[in-house]
């Protein structure tokens, strides 16, 4: 996969943006009107990548019919994709030599001295993001967990693994499955800022997500960039996304 997240993805943020919320004025607008988007809240960058391998595994794991082994290849296939497309451009690099069976060659590295700080929410994300720990030269994961309550759509924490302190420095890969009303990835994302991080350098990687998880990123974390395999249209009344995965934490692990 090479080129730049932003060329080769679908640049998806118009799709989410809120219809403008500025009234026409009584009077007449003067000569030259500032654009409106220049006074907007700024928005969270959206990429869906064009590659066909990340539409076909995305239909696979939308199937219904996918039985569980299926459902988590295809989870992971995904992921691969989409973590491909998160770190282009932003990894850190060293330059080195090495050398080859015929000669020396000049060589740029992953730099091993900064990690990358990945972390998912758990249960699915863990699927999701199975292929980090061997795409990426250097990582660390610190888990966290979080149950939705069914009656308020409202995500609390059961598990939290993050570091006490973290760094604006820190690049962090944020790893939610479904980012459906976006309550469980905002506290984890207020958290990791809250221990120090920056939203320009934490990056969400999703399979699906919907407008109003979208929405609730885009008007605290301006920064943040999303990479999902779909924005899909709508919740249903249980907060499910529509057409979405169905429950990804259940479908991965078999459980109902
Ligand atoms: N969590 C899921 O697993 N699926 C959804 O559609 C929404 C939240």
């Amino acid at each position: 996969m090479s080129g730049r997240a932003g060329e080769k993805c679908q640049r998806a943020s118009r799709h989410i943006s809120p219809s403008s919320r500025f009234s026409s004025s009584p009077r007449p607008p003067p000569p030259n009107p500032p654009h409106p988007t220049h006074t907007r809240p700024p928005k969270s960058q959206i990429y869906v990548p064009s590659h066909p391998l990340s539409k076909h595994w995305l239909a696979v794991a939308r199937n219904k019919l996918s039985p569980p082994p299926v459902f988590r290849s295809a989870l992971a296939e995904l992921g691969r994709i989409l973590l491909y497309e998160a770190v282009d451009g932003w990894l850190p690099t060293v330059e080195g030599r090495v050398e080859t069976p015929t000669g020396v060659a000049d060589c740029t590295f992953v730099d091993p001295g900064e990690p990358v700080v990945v972390v998912p929410i758990l249960r699915a994300g863990l699927v999701l993001l199975e292929s980090a720990a061997t795409l990426l030269p250097a990582s660390r994961t610190y888990h966290v967990g979080y149950a939705r309550d069914e009656a308020t759509l409202e995500a609390s924490p059961y598990l939290n693994k993050l570091p006490p302190r973290l760094t604006p420095e820190d690049r962090i890969l944020v790893v939610d499955v479904m980012l459906a009303t976006g309550g469980t990835v905002v506290q984890v994302v207020e958290d990791l800022v809250s221990r120090g991080a920056s939203d320009a350098n934490i990056r969400v990687v999703a399979a699906v997500c919907a407008p109003p998880a979208l929405q609730a990123l885009g008007e605290r974390f301006g920064k943040l960039r999303v990479y999902a395999g779909m924005i899909d249209a709508e919740l249903d009344e249980r907060g499910y996304i529509v057409p979405g995965l169905g429950d990804a934490g259940d479908r991965a692990f078999g459980t109902e």
